[in-house]
């Protein structure tokens, strides 16, 4: 074909453009034959269009799934019984005058066009066919839209986009840096950032008082469906703010955001919650609040009734809690026992279950419900006949995490016929504590990050030592269940940050080594700040449906963070190895050894290797 190059798209033909010439090319989706006459369904981004090859175009005949292919011929309309209603394009098909094959395919490892889903491993080995899929082409398309109105809010509300680099030193949140070794600098390595975090407060200190950035960050950290070893984050920073001015440019935002990539009204402002309370009602500083199975506190009836176990967490310094789910006395006990089954994944001890009523009830806890004992637990957990109630007695911890797990499956599983509330619902989770106690390692360590504000400059004047119930400037945005996103107001005095360094025994030389740059900044007039960063991996699979951020990205990483598709790691030559100084050891010696490569080069010092 001369002119082989499209004039359509295979998405945009429809009965107005009938008796048009086109040219079309794309992927050859499906072809069925008719007794000599080819049907084949033409892919692009865009669509599918039917196009019809008949006995002159003799090449039909070598056509397969995935070859590349141009077409010229007319817009032709289907017959009536012909029509596909499903498709935009369904109404018409093309006569094909000239075929050419651009490009040929083997034969995919699974299809295209339907079929089986296919293995996750197979999908990320060729993850190029598996992007080629209607589901993930709608997937990437709608990141991209949603990822383009939120930088479009961003400019509008006057914020400055400004990158920040990649090869630099370590930023602590919390988990292990992935190092790059210096060939110029013997001995001495890059960390790939976590976050923007530092760069983003001393952009404040230089006076850029709106920043926002679409930020890689890397972490080397145990994956789960909402973490991969790189992520994005909409990281943004402000000056001259307190929490209610980013809790409401965010609002505006995300209003935005919803309403050009979705056409979804959000409705703002956002209900706010401090985390005491959210971890009381919900046992999680993210709870879902489409639904309600609220935790209560059932100590007083606890300390009337003979139940041993009960009265034992109490005497121990625990509690007891419980939750009420409505009509779960329909529930059988090999349900009720697989109930139990969760709330000891998460450390809980047993689950104490009563079918309630008035009259004493069903399950383990009826002989401790006689008399008024009954009524009284109904009201205190909110239940009525035919409710069922199910506790945890331990410790506080224990209890809030293991019940508000129990809520979520709960909620999650059908049999269980939980009430759920329709569309989205964002909370700002407040004042989460400044800092949790390592046991492991024995010592305090931030549940932010060191740079977050305490409620209270003095902060150390509290509490007598026992840290966990300093509150902080730090804040999350949840929806539906998920940790969308972080900030915090920051701490914008230099005192007050060496007095957290040091809560946190990082020595005053430590400090200096680490980010002595950060210090130094903050004693130069540094304003007031704050800032947040959301998850856009987790924000676009949410919104997109999906419960794995893996689907939402175009390259991800498997569970053991390996690149299925390109083989990353993978094993480097021994001289490419030395030219950055590191001489590996034990298994890494060997593996090296094995590695077949050039002489070290300009190419191979730039990072390339063979697979
Ligand atoms: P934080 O560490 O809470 O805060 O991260 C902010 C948000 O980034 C997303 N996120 C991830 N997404 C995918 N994979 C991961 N491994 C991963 N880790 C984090 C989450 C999370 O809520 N510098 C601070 C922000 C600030 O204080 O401004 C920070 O990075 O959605
Ligand atoms: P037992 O007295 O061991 O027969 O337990 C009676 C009921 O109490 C069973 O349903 C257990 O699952 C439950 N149970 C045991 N320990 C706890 C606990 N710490 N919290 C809540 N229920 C418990």
């Amino acid at each position: 074909m001369k002119n082989w190059r499209r004039t359509r798209t295979c998405g945009e033909l429809n009965s107005e453009s009938i008796g048009e010439s086109v040219v079309l090319n794309g992927w050859v989706h499906a072809r069925r034959d008719h007794g000599g006459i080819y049907f084949v369904d033409l892919r692009d981004r865009y669509g599918i269009t039917q196009l019809v090859l008949g006995g002159n175009i003799s090449e039909a005949v070598k056509l397969s799934a995935e070859d590349v292919i141009a077409v010229r011929g007319k817009v032709v309309a289907r017959d009536e019984s012909n029509v596909n209603k499903q498709r935009p394009t369904g109404w018409i098909e093309i006569d094909v005058e000239e075929l050419e094959i651009l490009s040929k395919s083997l034969t995919p490892p699974f299809e295209v066009s339907g079929g089986d889903e296919p293995a996750v491993e197979t999908r990320l080995r060729y993850r190029y066919i598996d992007l080629r899929r209607e589901s993930m082409q709608k997937n990437i398309l709608h990141r991209a839209k949603f990822i383009s109105a939120m930088r479009r809010a961003f400019d509008d509300e006057g914020f400055c986009d400004i990158e920040t680099p990649i090869l630099t030193k370590a930023t602590p949140e919390g988990a292990r840096d992935y190092l790059v070794p210096s060939r110029v600098h013997p001995g001495s390595f890059y960390a790939l950032p976590q976050s923007p975090q530092i760069f983003k407060q001393i952009l404040q200190v230089s006076g850029f008082d709106r920043y926002y950035q679409v930020a890689r960050c890397f972490r080397d950290e145990d994956l789960r469906a909402d973490r991969q070893p790189d992520f994005t984050q909409l990281d943004m920073e402000m000056s001259f703010v307190e929490e209610e001015d980013i809790y409401g440019v965010w609002e505006r935002i995300l209003v935005r955001t919803f309403r050009d990539a979705m056409g979804l009204e959000l409705s703002a402002p956002f209900q706010r919650m401090r985390y005491d309370e959210a971890m009381e009602r919900f046992g999680s500083d993210k709870p879902d609040l489409r639904f309600d199975l609220e935790l209560k506190d059932v100590a007083d009836w606890a300390r009337k009734s003979d139940f041993g176990v009960f009265r034992g967490a109490l005497d121990s310094g625990g509690r007891v809690m419980g939750l009420c789910l409505p009509g779960g006395a329909k529930l059988s006990r090999k349900e009720i026992t697989a109930l139990e089954v969760v709330v000891k994944e998460y450390g809980a001890k047993g689950l104490a279950w009563w079918k309630a009523s008035a009259d004493g009830g069903a399950g383990p806890l009826a002989r401790f419900c006689a008399g008024n004992l009954a009524g009284d637990l109904m009201a205190l957990v909110g239940a009525a006949e035919g409710d069922l109630c199910l506790f945890v007695a331990d410790r506080q911890d224990t209890v809030r995490r293991s019940l508000g797990e129990l809520r979520r499956h709960l909620a999650a599983a059908p049999h269980a016929g939980v009430a759920r509330r329709e569309g989205w619902a964002f909370l700002w989770v407040t004042h989460f504590p400044m800092f949790e106690r390592d046991e492991e390692a024995e010592r305090w360590v931030s549940l932010h990050h060191p740079f977050t504000a305490p409620e209270n400059w003095e902060f150390w004047k509290e509490g007598d030592g026992d840290l966990s119930c300093i509150a902080s400037r730090a804040y999350d945005l949840v929806a539906n269940g998920w940790e969308l996103g972080s900030g915090s107001i920051r701490i914008h005095r230099a005192d007050v940050q060496a007095k957290v360094f040091e809560v946190l025994g990082i020595e005053a030389d430590e400090a200096q080594e680490k980010f002595g740059f950060l210090l130094e900044a903050l004693s130069f007039g540094a304003p007031p700040h704050g800032g947040f960063a959301l998850g856009l991996d987790r924000v676009t699979a949410l919104t997109a449906g999906l419960d794995n951020i893996r689907d939402i990205i175009a390259f991800p990483k498997t569970t053991s963070a390996m690149d299925l598709m390109c083989v990353a790691p993978s094993p480097v030559p021994l001289g490419q190895l030395e030219e950055v100084h590191i001489r590996p050891a034990g298994r890494a010696l060997v593996r090296a050894f094995e590695t077949t490569a050039p002489e070290p080069s300009t190419e191979a010092s730039s990072g390339s290797s063979r697979v």
